[in-house]
């Protein structure tokens, strides 16, 4: 499966008339994930209303308005315009390992934190966290293990949440019932990696909740025995002082 880089490339031109207030523009866009998977697209909108464009796939103008319809089929049968959109196909086509290799060098590594909490009104008494901070571009994929095969029931995601500083954040929640010998991954990919990235959950050894479990009845027995004493202590002193001393 593809892990992400789908770019896209605009250029813009703005046609405007001040005293009617319309406006149009035509996007010209280069949409690729690799050079071998290329569109290019001129796009023609008039006052928000997008009426037609050129589709490199199709190789021809495509109207969506019966006027815009008109229009495109003289542009079909208009050779100069039909080579100018293929010369515009193969200039995206040149610019791409020029863009990839961009995009490849402003991508910023994330950050991974794997963490359990309770999961409250679920049939499975865990859930795992596996957050994903401070990377860029947007797209990313992240996935869990179980012992090395993927996991697809009892996985939920957040979307992939904007920091404002170009940088961006998602969190991926795996319900789970703990199994004896069984690993748990969270695999990370993203483009600003050369393989991806997988972060092992390792839980904290029954010994040491053990430890906790037999640390927190003690202090709870220590305070219900200090409160007694406490108690006892305020009785018997209270009560002597009721007597008087003569
Ligand atoms: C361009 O044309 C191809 C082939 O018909 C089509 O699959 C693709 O969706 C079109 N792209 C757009 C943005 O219309």
């Amino acid at each position: 499966m593809r892990t992400c880089s789908f770019f896209s490339l605009l250029c813009l031109l703005l046609l405007f008339s001040r005293a009617d207030a319309l406006f149009g523009y035509i996007v010209g866009r280069c949409q690729f994930t690799s050079s071998d998977d290329l569109v290019y697209l001129a796009q023609v909108y008039f006052n928000k209303v997008f009426l037609g464009q050129y589709n490199s796939t199709l190789g021809k103008y495509t109207g969506y308005t019966e006027k815009a319809k008109e229009i495109t089929d003289g542009f079909n049968k208009n050779h100069k315009m039909l080579e100018q959109e293929k010369k515009n196909y193969n200039k995206c086509k040149t610019y791409i390992p020029l863009i990839l290799d961009l995009f490849s060098q402003t991508a910023v590594e994330p950050s991974v934190t794997l963490r359990s909490v309770e999961a409250a009104g679920s049939k499975h008494p865990g859930m795992l966290i596996c957050s994903v901070y401070k990377f860029f571009p947007k797209q990313i994929r992240v996935t869990w293990l179980r012992n090395g095969k993927e996991v697809t029931s009892d996985v939920t995601s957040t979307e992939e949440m904007a920091n404002g500083n170009w940088l961006y954040q998602i969190h991926s929640h795996l319900e789970y019932t703990p199994r004896l010998g069984e690993t748990i991954t969270c695999k990370v990919e993203h483009a600003s990696l050369m393989e991806p990235q997988l972060h092992e959950w390792v839980p904290k050894p029954a010994s040491e909740r053990n430890k906790i479990a037999v640390g927190t009845a003690g202090l709870l027995l220590g305070l219900v025995i200090f409160i007694a004493g406490l108690i006892y202590y305020k009785k018997n002193t209270s009560g002597r002082m009721l007597v008087p001393t003569s």
